[in-house]
């Protein structure tokens, strides 16, 4: 039976290599601000990648009056709504990172002057590579995932925030805090058409993420020794064994 701990602010998340055995008990994780963070980003980027889809290649126009027929109008609504919650959400996930457990900071940086950080990543490629038997036991990201949620989640996210926010400060028009706040990224890509480009393609660099990230959660919750999934629901890492 595992035994449960509720050490919620552990001084350093602990360092575990990939030969580290499991560990005997549970260790509280995910902070129920993180859980929810992460289920609520997540319906906010579906709902992004679908209506921002749509606003990229206009569904066909649709018969009858105009006021009677608001569809693309609506996909717009919708998509800023959805924005302005990832947005915000992003907003309160830094400042959870400054007052949560360590395991908050982990999205934040990568230490990749520590030698056990790459000899941890040689470990996880070998792991995914079926060469090794052994994965990662620490309780917290392992390292691949961590270079993938910096990298291509927290970057891609704070592009699509810049980016969106700049398009959306030309349809507020110049004056406006949107276009105070981010009217300088257009320039810095040429011209709004541009801008909408590198919108469209940094969806599907987040898009590549998310595929990533499913199929590594659900593979490590088959083949780890530990809980994953239902860490982002209880908060609890625990041994399956
Ligand atoms: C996960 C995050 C997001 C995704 C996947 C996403 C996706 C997209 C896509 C694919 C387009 C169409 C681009 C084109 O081909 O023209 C678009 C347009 C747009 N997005 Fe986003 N977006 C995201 C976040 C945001 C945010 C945070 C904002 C901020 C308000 C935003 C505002 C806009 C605006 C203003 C447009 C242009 C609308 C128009 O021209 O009618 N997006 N988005």
């Amino acid at each position: 039976m595992a035994i449960e701990i509720t050490a919620s602010k552990p001084a350093a998340a602990p360092q575990a290599t990939a030969a580290t055995a499991a560990r005997p008990r549970s260790v509280y994780v995910y902070e129920a601000p993180v859980r929810i963070w992460h289920w609520v980003n997540m319906l906010a980027i579906l709902v992004l990648c679908v209506t921002g889809y749509f606003i990229g290649k206009p569904l066909p126009t649709q018969p009858g009056e105009a006021s009677a027929n608001y569809l693309m109008g609506t996909l717009r609504f919708v998509h800023f709504t959805a924005a302005y919650v990832f947005a915000i959400g992003l907003l309160g996930r830094i400042y959870w990172a400054l007052v949560g457990n360590a395991f908050s900071r982990e999205l934040f940086y990568l230490p990749v002057f520590t030698r056990s950080f790459w000899q941890e990543v040689v470990a996880m490629l070998k792991w995914y590579a079926l060469i090794s038997r052994e994965g990662h036991t620490g309780a917290g990201h392992n390292p691949l995932a961590r270079i993938a949620m910096f990298g291509m989640f927290l970057f891609g996210s704070l592009f699509m925030v810049f980016t969106g926010f700049a398009l959306y400060g030309e349809g507020e028009q110049a004056g406006s805090w949107a276009d105070r706040l981010f009217g300088w990224v257009v320039p810095l890509f040429g011209q709004p058409q541009d801008v909408h480009t590198w919108h469209r393609l940094g969806m599907w660099y987040l898009v590549a993420f998310i595929v990533f990230h499913i199929y590594a959660s659900i593979r490590e919750d088959i083949m780890g020794r530990e809980t994953v999934i239902s860490t982002m629901v209880n908060g609890y890492r625990s041994p399956k064994e």
